[in-house]
């Protein structure tokens, strides 16, 4: 049999997106032998499509501090987010944006220079009180500037980059240390075992699973999937993000930021229906908060066009200098997509798909963590994740806009502070174990049979309907119990499953099978969740449980795939030195 190549890192980094390539740059910067390993090209990576901003109490706008941030932080994930993580990425964020500018982000300026900032949801000013603007903005394309700039510093640094290498498998030993994954060279089909001390998973999120979604088709939960095959459970995966505002029937993404430039949502009555919703904040009041009330809207006739089922985002208000400066992708998306432009015509607008709020878990060092029958968790030794597929957990049961990327920077810098250190004490590698490799080689075994069923788009088609309709923005025991059924009969499809035509292509075809593979697990994760928590918090919206109940649930779940059950942990309410926020009702 062929031998399959071998290369040797101190660290391999598994997604070039803004976790991965904060992360590779500070380690590539301390002279680490580090490798990025992505399935597409490093700045196709879905940070690319980040469009409202990055948070930090910069106060270049209105007064502000990282502690007003922590608040909103809190309460915006409906207090299921662990305060001290949360304390320290807002802490951080100053100097981390400061540090991006530095590296060549192309912020937008305010007229004395300094960073501009908008407002965005869930942000106030002196702990709930008025709106601060908070997110600091390249235009309304940040994720784009931020990962070119990224990019660069890592190649500057001389990062080792694998372009379309598409992960199979993690490579974990008996005692459990991370060593590497085998990897497959999109292009030849060939395999690779990258051999590494460390391995950092920052694969982002799993939108992909929902049929209306923000999320690029690159976004299919394959690190959180890996982790599941490893036995590591994943964290609060019944907490998904829908966005209020894509593009209506197609979910293209319309920034927050919109609203933050003083755009306003619109019924058919021509009613701006978030003032009943909230009061305070209106069109700026947290996620989860604004997909509820247009679903509301729509569901109980008030929707716009012919079919009353979306709503409608009016900017034209703003004039035509405030748009083309500060909202020119949107207005470009609109046109293309909308076939409206947000100058003069308002945009039609309905929740989609957006951000996995839970993942793997994970600490403030980045360390992937397990928990521990007594006592308390351990990290895996030598694995880390950040990132969209991690859950560490700063956004709780929902993120505010803005965070994301913070997230991505704080804790990217943080892992690889940590891996610096891991790496000091275990010097040398470690044998890999063959079982593990050809596990993960017998994942690509299984393609090359093909099956007798029906295509794998088809199922992948399925299952993106079956989660729009059975897991949505809100869900009741019926759907979510009838939901877990029909996933796991998709699952037993794809088993049955065939590539679509073999000769054309090949390689691709057998990636997104391979990709769905991971898609299901993370989908059955999603399901499984929801079903248990018996409550509504953040973007959990249970009708049949509407209110939120701490005293059985403020506890983060963890689903695991062997027994396909859930465990729980406590959320750590103590802060690393302010004073806990403890829970309160959630208004906007
Ligand atoms: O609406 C937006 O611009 C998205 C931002 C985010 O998800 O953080």
């Amino acid at each position: 049999m062929k031998q399959i190549p071998r290369r040797r890192f101190d660290c391999l980094v598994i997604g070039a997106g803004g976790g991965g390539l904060r992360a590779a740059l500070q380690l590539a910067q301390a002279e680490a032998h580090v490798a990025v390993v992505s399935k597409v090209f490093p700045t196709r990576s879905h940070t690319v499509a980040a469009q409202g901003g990055i948070n930090a109490a910069l106060g270049n706008v209105l007064p502000d501090n990282w502690h007003w941030h922590m608040y909103d932080t809190v309460k915006g994930g409906d207090y299921l987010g662990d305060q001290d993580a949360i304390e320290y990425m807002c802490r951080a964020a100053a100097q981390l944006v400061i540090e991006l500018e530095h590296y060549g982000v192309p912020f937008t300026r305010l007229a004395n220079g300094r960073i501009y900032q908008r407002p965005f949801g869930g942000q106030s000013q002196n702990f709930g009180g008025e709106q601060a603007a908070r997110t600091c903005a390249a235009a309304d394309r940040t994720g784009h500037a931020l990962l070119h700039a990224l990019y660069q510093q890592n190649l500057r640094a001389k990062t080792h980059f694998f372009d379309e290498f598409f992960v199979l498998d993690l490579l974990i030993d008996d005692q459990g240390y991370a060593l590497g994954a085998v990897v497959l060279e999109i292009e030849s089909g060939e395999p690779l075992i990258i051999e590494a001390k460390t391995t950092l998973l920052a694969t982002g999120g799993a939108g992909r699973m929902f049929r209306t979604t923000t999320n690029a088709l690159i976004n299919t939960g394959d690190g959180m999937a890996m982790a599941l095959r490893a036995g590591i459970p994943l964290q609060d995966m019944e907490f998904f993000q829908f966005h209020p505002t894509g593009i209506a029937g197609i979910g293209v993404l319309i920034s927050e930021g919109v609203r933050g430039e003083g755009g306003y949502l619109i019924n058919s009555e021509g009613e701006r229906f978030m003032e009943r919703y909230a009061p305070g904040a209106k069109d700026l009041a947290s996620r989860d908060v604004v997909s509820r009330a247009i679903y509301t809207e729509v569901h109980e006739g008030r929707g716009c066009g012919p079919g009353k089922d979306h709503v409608l985002l009016k900017l034209d208000h703003l004039g035509a200098d405030v748009i083309k400066k500060r909202l020119p992708g949107i207005r470009e998306s609109a046109m293309r997509f909308a076939h409206v432009d947000p100058i003069e015509q308002p945009i039609p607008v309905y929740p989609t798909a957006h951000y996995t709020m839970g993942g793997i878990p994970s600490n403030r060092f980045g360390q992937v963590v397990m928990p521990a029958h007594h006592g308390p968790e351990e990290p895996v030794p030598g694995l880390y994740a950040v990132g969209e597929c991690a859950c560490v957990s700063v956004h709780g049961a929902n993120r505010l806009g803005g965070n994301s990327l913070l997230d991505i920077i704080v804790f990217g810098r943080a892992a690889a502070n940590h891996i610096l250190e891991y790496i000091v004490e275990n010097r040398y590698h470690r044998p890999v174990p063959q079982a593990g490799i050809d596990q993960a080689l017998a994942r690509l075994a299984r393609w090359d049979k093909g099956g007798a069923g029906e295509s794998v788009d088809e199922v992948r088609e399925s299952l993106r309907a079956v989660m729009e309709e059975y897991c949505g923005v809100f869900r009741t025991q019926t759907l979510l119990d009838e939901g877990i059924s029909k996933v796991l009969e998709l699952e037993a499809r794809l088993q049955r499953a065939r590539l679509r035509d073999h000769s054309k292509t090949f390689n691709t075809a057998r990636i997104e099978a391979l990709e769905l593979e991971n898609l299901m697990d993370v989908a059955l994760a999603t399901v499984h969740a929801a079903a248990v928590r018996t409550e509504s918090r953040g973007a959990h919206s249970r009708l049949d449980f509407p209110q939120r109940d701490d005293i059985h649930w403020l506890k983060h779940s963890l689903y695991s795939k062997a027994e396909r059950k859930l465990d729980h942990k406590p959320v750590r309410m103590k802060p690393l030195t302010a004073e806990p926020f403890p829970p309160k009702e959630r208004v906007y």
